[in-house]
């Protein structure tokens, strides 16, 4: 779901530099990757390879000699959406006369009638993806010049797509156009211009950016560009490049993953930093603009995977902490609800990489609509943040590996932080408010607790790692910790595993429980404490394995895995630690790919 495009004129290694690109984006996630040159005497050079980049460059290494020049260069990284993980429909794609070549992050919704009507007209098709049926339909509609021909075919097609085009009938030329999949046109002072779906790619390559809108075209020409919105020739504006850089490497660690895990107590930290003062009781105010308006009776979480668990957390925490009330949506259902925009409601999006395509449908449905929005956003100058009216970022550095542990952490914490300063804001309970921010500010060092020794989590995880199918219980605010962790378990580990509020167990759940489901119950010393002892009792009369997460000792469980105590609004900080590395240790022992899980990207571009 992510590609980069380079353009110059032959001063640089034009295939390393693509590679390198792909490289820096494999983090999102695809099945195959390919790539094309253009040399000076309009030769082609087209390399594809399913799997890994790495398979991509290997045969770059040996089809492209480093002293051959190129003008043109266009890549792409591909997560199948439309036909097999096999090479021919690996992209850069081309039109039967190999007259204009494509890459497409996207989905062409109407692709099927588009090929029947082409078909009809004799044209063939090498593959099955909806991208070469553009390059067809360029070829069919070719006009004499190559702008006013795609902006013909631009009528015809359906999005959501990006699209980087170049054409023989146009040497040198490329145009980049953009509706509802993310692309950014950038380039620096050597005449060296970029596109890339993820400025990440381009960090030590440009230093100037223009975040494309939906509708954009850039027509690039040597040295020279033009950009159309809406066919309408338009200025955009330009900004500096700053990014945050990869970390490329996994120091001491095994996985990504777990060097993303053990950085969670001092992300923590840095969030306070920026908008907490524990000596003063104190939350900046300024970090909530847009949140002041007491017109707000209602909010509204809109998310997709993690952070819609980070956001069920919310409904609790603003209807028990800050009296607002509060509900959750599915992004890609909310869509299709009849949504009744209200002035009193807001809008919270809650994003990692702020390219979610679903959420982001939802966020200009409702801004169509005059609706208050307001992100919660990790990647600076992302989508969601820019559309958004306010918002704050997450700040916890660049999350690079597909399954998200950090974001989630930084997510509950900024959530918290906001359910407080609206609880203040509206007068509520002071001895309350004042005890949550005293154990808040304990949370960075009760994570290292955990993490100082997770022996005994390996342990259980080598116990429970033979088992096909698990469930992850828990009530109220540990609801959406079992949530996290049981995705996070089928995430890496490909295991089914399903998750609960464990009273519900009665109501079905129980049908399932044998000696063959082990289920993991989030249960420290909190309000549902009682309740969730009664629970394990209903799995251990029909012989189910029971695995804890408590404080307490628990004597019907059949392992413990101990936090330290706190109080209700703090546990779900420790026991989402726990969840990670119970699902990390059992997806290590099984040998899993942990970094990059099969078939998931880090960041869903495509409806
Ligand atoms: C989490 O581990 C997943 N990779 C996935 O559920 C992700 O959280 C989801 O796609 C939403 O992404 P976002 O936070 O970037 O919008
Ligand atoms: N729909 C296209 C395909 O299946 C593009 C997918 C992508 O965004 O990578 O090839």
């Amino acid at each position: 779901m992510c590609w980069i495009f380079a353009y110059q004129w032959g001063r640089r290694d034009a295939h390393k530099i693509l590679v390198h690109g792909l490289e820096r984006l494999e983090y999102r996630g695809y099945d195959s990757a390919g790539l094309l040159v253009w040399d000076a005497k309009w030769n082609f050079k087209l390399v594809r390879a399913v799997g890994k980049v790495s398979h991509l460059a290997d045969k770059v290494k040996k089809e492209i000699s480093d002293d051959q020049n190129f003008s043109i260069w266009i890549a792409h990284t591909r997560w199948a959406t439309h036909g097999g993980i096999t090479e021919k429909n690996t992209h850069p794609h081309h039109d039967q006369n190999r007259h204009f070549y494509l890459v497409h992050n996207g989905i062409i919704e109407n692709y099927h009638k588009l090929k029947q009507d082409l078909i009809a007209k004799w044209y063939i098709f090498y593959g099955q993806t909806d991208s070469e049926v553009v390059a067809n339909l360029l070829e069919d509609n070719w006009t004499g010049n190559f702008m006013e021909t795609v902006e013909k075919v631009l009528g015809m097609i359906r999005w959501a797509y990006a699209l980087l085009i170049v054409s023989t009938y146009a040497p040198n030329e490329i145009i980049a156009v953009k509706i509802w999949s993310p692309l950014l046109f950038a380039y620096n002072g050597k005449d060296e211009y970029f596109f890339s779906s993820d400025k990440q790619a381009l960090s030590g390559y440009a230093d100037k950016l223009i975040y494309l809108d939906d509708g954009d075209i850039v027509h690039l020409k040597w040295n020279e560009y033009e950009i159309k919105s809406n066919g309408i020739p338009t200025q955009k504006k330009i900004e500096d490049m700053d990014i945050q850089t990869l970390e490329s490497s996994k120091g001491e660690y095994k996985h990504f993953m777990l060097k993303e895990i053990f950085e969670q107590a001092n992300i923590i930290r840095r969030i306070f930093k920026w908008r907490v003062d524990f000596n003063k009781n104190f939350l900046n105010a300024e970090a909530f603009h847009g949140m002041q308006d007491e017109q707000f009776k209602k909010i509204v979480f809109v998310w997709c995977g993690t952070s819609y668990n980070a956001w069920c957390m919310w409904t609790y925490r603003m209807e028990n902490l800050a009296g607002i009330d509060a509900s959750c949506e599915i992004s890609s259902e909310y869509e299709y609800k009849n949504i009744k925009v209200s002035d009193d409601t807001l809008y919270v999006f809650i994003s990692q990489s702020g390219e979610t395509a679903d959420s982001i449908e939802v966020l200009k449905l409702i801004k169509e609509k005059w609706g208050h929005t307001f992100g919660i956003v990790n990647v600076v100058g992302s989508t969601i943040s820019r559309l958004t009216d306010y918002g704050l970022f997450t700040r916890c550095g660049a999350e690079i590996w597909v399954a998200s542990t950090k974001a989630f952490t930084a997510q509950i914490t900024c959530i918290l932080l906001l359910a407080l300063y609206l609880w203040k804001k509206r007068g509520l309970g002071k001895a309350k408010y004042d005890k949550v921010m005293i154990e808040l500010s304990k949370v960075p060092v009760m994570i290292e607790d955990i993490l100082a020794d997770t022996v005994n989590i390996r342990k259980i995880a080598e116990s429970i790692s033979e088992y096909k199918n698990f469930f992850f219980l828990g009530r109220q605010y540990q609801l959406p910790i079992a949530r996290e962790s049981s995705l996070k378990l089928k995430e890496i580990t490909y295991l089914h595993s399903e998750s609960y509020p464990s009273w519900e167990l009665k109501h079905w759940p129980l049908a399932l429980i044998d000696t063959s489901i082990p289920s993991v119950l989030f249960v420290p010393n909190d309000l549902m404490f009682e309740k969730n002892i009664s629970s394990i009792q209903e799995i251990k009369a029909r012989e189910g394995r029971v695995i804890t997460i408590s404080d307490k000792e628990i004597h019907n469980a059949d392992a413990n895995i101990q936090v330290p105590s706190t109080i209700d609004e703090i546990y779900p900080f420790l026991t989402a630690i726990v969840g990670q590395l119970l699902a990390y240790h059992v997806a290590d022992i099984l040998e899993k790919d942990i970094d990059k899980p099969r078939n998931l990207a880090k960041s869903v571009t495509v409806k």
